[in-house]
């Protein structure tokens, strides 16, 4: 049995002691390409054994199906992980590309029964609202998420792609414990207004797609490489003439990695955890993995320091990064920013 090595922090100002790195589970069910449900359910518990504790999942991923596959892990560790799932992406089956944004308060305590029943737990550690609806004023939103904590389903409440300003607005209805957002190497629009209001009101944050949905890591380098259903065929940093461009962009990165003896994986990882530090703030990223075989290599990052040197040359890549995050950015904070 491998000790864990990952230092621990806390989620939050008062929040649960977590491994400084969790896991994304999202590709285990959908989005990546193909999935290999033995060797997913087998990261999940490398991951742990890692020192991994904060498990991230969604009711949208895979219909539902993400938090299925995850529950009989989550429970039968239940006092040793911490578990965030979110609401607010309705989706039709029939219509996988279809996303609505559900943020009204009958539709909140529904989702969060159906997410509490799939994963067979009597209560949510963290649940975030994984997109807002500006038409749904966060007083009601955020308010019914925090009946949700006063009735026991939910332990605490979290955030995702929303501005400093609504942070704020939000975190003085109900202490927020944690933003979900997009920060990467290539992804800094959080470091405009959010990051800033999360260090000032002691909200952590953790970064999603940390490996820039895996484009940091050199796997592939334009989206034809990826299955005919990967998600990642749409999105505009990927595709046509600005893939390569972006691709280029990764010689620092490569060569950061060489010097080193270690992976460009591990550069982008460390690379957030360092740059929280600038910020004043905690992070637990949650690099998205299906593979044992990832799980030292992405924890290992949490310990690696880069120089001052080091950093200084990653700095300008996410200033020329061609094209969204994603396909329409009015879903994101920066189009309310
Ligand atoms: N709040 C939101 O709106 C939102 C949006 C997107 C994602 N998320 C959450 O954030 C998590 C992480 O984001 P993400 O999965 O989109 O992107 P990510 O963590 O940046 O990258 C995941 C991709 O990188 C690959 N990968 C992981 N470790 C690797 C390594 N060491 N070397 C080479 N490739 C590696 C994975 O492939 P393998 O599986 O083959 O290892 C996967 O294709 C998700 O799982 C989800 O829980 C939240």
């Amino acid at each position: 049995m491998t000790v864990p090595t990952l230092p621990t922090v806390r989620l939050g100002a008062d929040g649960p002691s977590v491994g400084v790195q969790g896991l994304g589970c999202m590709g285990m069910s959908e989005f990546y390409g193909p999935t290999d449900r033995t060797e997913a359910l087998a990261t999940l518990d490398a991951a742990l054994e890692a020192g991994v504790t904060l498990f991230d999942t969604a009711d949208a991923y895979g219909f539902g199906r993400n938090e299925e596959l995850i529950g009989p892990f989550i429970r039968a560790n239940r006092d040793k992980v911490v578990l965030a799932t979110k609401f607010a992406l309705e989706r039709k089956e029939e219509d996988p590309s279809y996303r609505g944004i559900r943020n009204d308060p009958a539709y909140i305590r529904a989702a969060a029964d159906a997410s509490l029943r799939r994963l067979g737990v009597d209560e949510i550690d963290l649940y975030y609202m994984h997109r807002r609806d500006p038409a749904v004023p966060l007083a009601e939103s955020v308010g019914a998420m925090a009946e949700l904590v006063r009735a026991g389903k939910v332990r605490r409440l979290g955030l995702s792609e929303v501005t400093g300003a609504e942070l704020r607005e939000a975190h003085a209805i109900h202490p927020i414990a944690a933003l979900q957002s997009e920060w990467s190497v290539f992804a800094r629009d959080v470091e405009r207004t959010a990051v800033p209001a999360a260090a000032e009101l002691g909200v952590a944050f953790v970064p999603y797609s940390p490996l820039g949905r895996g484009f940091l890591t050199g796997a592939f380098q334009a989206a034809e490489q990826l299955a005919a259903d990967d998600v990642r065929r749409t999105q505009p940093r990927f595709t046509g003439p600005n893939a390569a461009a972006n691709a280029e962009l990764l010689a620092p990165l490569r060569e950061i990695a060489t010097d080193r003896g270690v992976t460009l994986a591990q550069v982008a990882l460390a690379w957030v955890h360092q740059r929280a530090e600038v910020h004043g703030l905690t992070v637990v990223p949650i690099p998205g993995t299906r593979k044992r075989s990832r799980l030292a290599e992405n924890t290992a990052a949490a310990t690696l320091r880069l120089t001052a040197g080091e950093l200084a040359r990653l700095e300008p890549v996410a200033g020329e990064v061609a094209g969204d995050r994603y396909p329409d950015m009015r879903f994101t904070q920066v189009g309310r920013e």
